[in-house]
């Protein structure tokens, strides 16, 4: 049995940071365990040009604690009228790694967002020219589909035409909670991947609505039924580089998540790396954690895999029931339970 893993340090390639002091309270967090993070930009107001996007890095590098090298990378928020000059000349300059294409009303912050997805096909049009990686995040918000239809149906009437218009461009499907969306990545070239979050390899949506609401298990997109959670394990343990780890760690204090309309994320930033090895330790697949948590991402992105190595080793962790974060309190992602991993120190 493998009592001990040392890897090249993971990288997490979805994740939520916020502004201000929830920020600072949550980049420690995911510095402690990851070398670099993809940085979702749905703040209010969100970061649609190269220039705020430069601030906020800034602020996010302010909060990380001295003596650990952490390094964001930012994603430009895609609207309606994003200016492809300001996108590429952000990556140019090397402010931004990947734009987000959040359809409207999807999900939290995201009333900024694309309308009709041929309105920024300009834009697709020049990230496909200048390999500026597009992050997707595939559910469609129409109101006579079905909420636990959305990610399927986003390939059907907007994945494929992305895809099939721009066969160049990079296109990561964010957070993918379907066997629909595993077999559609799969299909695909080379330059199509997707990131895979801890809750979806751990849950389905029964954990979201049996024995009660359970807002904790609630985020966009919802859990779905068992055998999708089975394709995503499967994907996740397979060793194909087209699927990496991207958390979606989303902080919501516990007041706006247990009330009577609760905001959706799930808080995993805390035991991220624990989380996922419980999943790949239950699969046997030890020896593919690394490629998923530190190989893929980069080698997807274009970028080096991080120079130092992480240890992790078999032990019981503990998570709190909650953690306090400016003042309030917090509920992380496996609250109250025990898991088998530790990070080394
Ligand atoms: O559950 C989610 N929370 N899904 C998203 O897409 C956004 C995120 C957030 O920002 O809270
Ligand atoms: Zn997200």
């Amino acid at each position: 049995m493998t009592d001990i893993l040392t890897i090249r340090r993971p990288d997490d390639w979805h994740l939520h940071f916020r502004d201000g002091d929830i920020m600072r309270g949550v980049v420690p967090y995911t510095a402690r365990q990851f070398g670099r993070a993809i940085v979702m930009p749905n703040l209010s107001p969100p970061v649609t040009t190269a220039a705020l996007g430069k601030d906020y890095r800034a602020r996010i590098e302010a909060a990380v604690p001295a003596g650990i090298t952490f390094t964001p990378l930012m994603t430009c928020y895609l609207t309606d009228t994003t200016d492809p000059e300001d996108l590429a000349r952000g990556a140019a300059d090397g402010i931004f790694t990947a734009a987000k294409l959040y359809p409207a009303n999807a999900t939290t912050n995201s009333a900024h967002g694309v309308s009709d997805v041929t309105k920024i096909y300009p834009v697709l049009a020049r990230m496909e020219a200048e390999g500026i990686v597009l992050c997707v995040h595939g559910e469609v918000t129409d109101n006579d589909i079905d909420v636990f239809d959305r990610e399927a149906e986003f390939i059907e009437r907007h994945m494929r035409g992305i895809i099939a218009n721009f066969p160049d461009l990079k296109v990561v499907f964010e957070h993918i909670t379907t066997a629909d969306a595993v077999e559609f990545v799969k299909s695909c070239g080379p330059n199509v991947a997707a990131t895979i979050t801890p809750q979806h390899l751990h849950i389905n949506r029964n954990a979201m609505l049996v024995g009660g609401i359970q807002p904790h298990n609630y985020c966009l997109p919802v859990a779905k039924r068992e055998t999708h959670r089975l394709a995503l394990r499967a994907a996740a343990v397979s060793g194909s580089p087209k699927f990496f780890l991207g958390t979606d760690s989303a902080p919501h204090l516990r007041s706006v998540k247990e009330t009577s309309c609760g905001c959706a994320g799930i808080f995993n930033a805390p035991y991220a790396l624990e989380s996922y090895l419980a999943v790949f330790d239950e699969e046997g697949a030890l020896d593919q954690f690394e490629a998923f948590a530190s190989l893929n991402g980069p080698a997807f992105y274009g970028l080096p895999v991080n120079e130092e190595t992480i240890t992790l080793e078999r032990a019981e962790t503990a998570v709190p029931e909650t953690l306090m974060l400016t003042g309030e309190e917090i509920v992380p992602w496996h609250a109250g339970q025990t898991l088998g991993w530790r990070i080394a120190t």
